[in-house]
């Protein structure tokens, strides 16, 4: 394992690119996160969504990359591409195992990101306003370090999921929290007045649930071990209990609606401490 990140003194995070190689080939469980097919549908869901979702933040803040005057920025975000690459690379593999479980969702899933990274993106940073795209990075960038986070504090959570796949969730939960600062720096750098901020969380704070919503449905409808009682007894926790990932979307959506807002305002790298503790080193290349 490879160095823990350290924030330099101007406060950007000096990055690490790893990369591991996770071994899935035990395979998945239907339902491996705690044993609830609706909270793996819906994590399920989320890892199919990061492959292209990665690579529009990638093209986002390099769009940017000129309005980026620093040597340590410019390596940052060399870095935090780096990162979100192996993110998509190791998410891509997880996903194929999906395939094994029958449900049918690629040709799906594929023709809603066409809409969304082939013709919405292009029309909307293009046509209408280039800087939205990095609004929406620096947005989605802080909910998924809010979800990294619950993760990093909450591994019981992982209790009955294999290790290869609790191990790749924690890994990138670590990376978000690394980087969980840089794109919302470059879009202050690019434009840091309240509203261009805003306008990305508005499509994150309606997008990420319809689009999760959307192929959850799917994975739910065609899950023939899932009964109405199951979904029934597991809303709850999607919505409503003090750790559900609902309750965190939305308490990370007003969150960003604060002025001050900054991702540094919440200190978590005592997470990353206890994850390079307790992590078993990762195979890399
Ligand atoms: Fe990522
Ligand atoms: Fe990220």
């Amino acid at each position: 394992m490879t160095s823990m990140t350290q924030a330099s003194p101007g406060g950007q995070s000096k990055l690490t690119v790893r990369k591991p190689k996770f071994d899935f080939s035990n395979g998945a469980p239907r339902h491996w996160l705690k044993n609830s097919g609706l909270l793996t549908h819906v994590m399920n869901s989320l890892s199919l969504m990061f492959p292209e979702g990665e690579r529009f933040f990638i093209r986002s803040v390099n769009r940017f990359s000129d309005k980026i005057k620093t040597a340590e920025m410019q390596q940052s975000l060399k870095k935090f591409a780096g990162q979100e690459t192996q993110h998509g690379q190791q998410h891509d593999k997880f996903n194929a195992l999906l395939r094994q479980h029958g449900y049918e969702y690629e040709a799906y899933v594929a023709e809603m990101e066409n809409f969304i990274f082939k013709k919405f993106e292009p029309f909307m940073t293009e046509k209408v306003w280039d800087k939205l795209g990095l609004s929406i990075t620096a947005a989605a960038e802080h909910m998924t370090a809010t979800w990294a986070a619950h993760f990093l504090k909450n591994r019981d959570a992982f209790a009955q999921t294999p290790d290869e796949i609790k191990n790749l969730w924690l890994w990138h939960a670590m990376e978000e929290i690394e980087h969980k600062d840089f794109a919302f720096d470059v879009l202050a750098e690019v434009d840091d007045s309240y509203l261009t901020r805003i306008a990305g969380l508005l499509f994150i704070a309606v997008g990420v649930p319809v689009i999760i919503g959307m192929i959850a449905t799917r994975f739910i409808s065609q899950d023939k071990t899932m009964t109405r009682a199951d979904l029934i007894r597991d809303l709850p926790k999607l919505f409503i209990t003090k750790d559900s990932l609902g309750r965190m979307f939305v308490a990370s959506c007003v969150q960003y609606l604060d002025p001050k807002f900054h991702p540094r305002n919440n200190d978590d790298n005592y997470l990353l401490e206890e994850y390079f503790a307790q992590q078993e080193p990762l195979r890399a290349t």
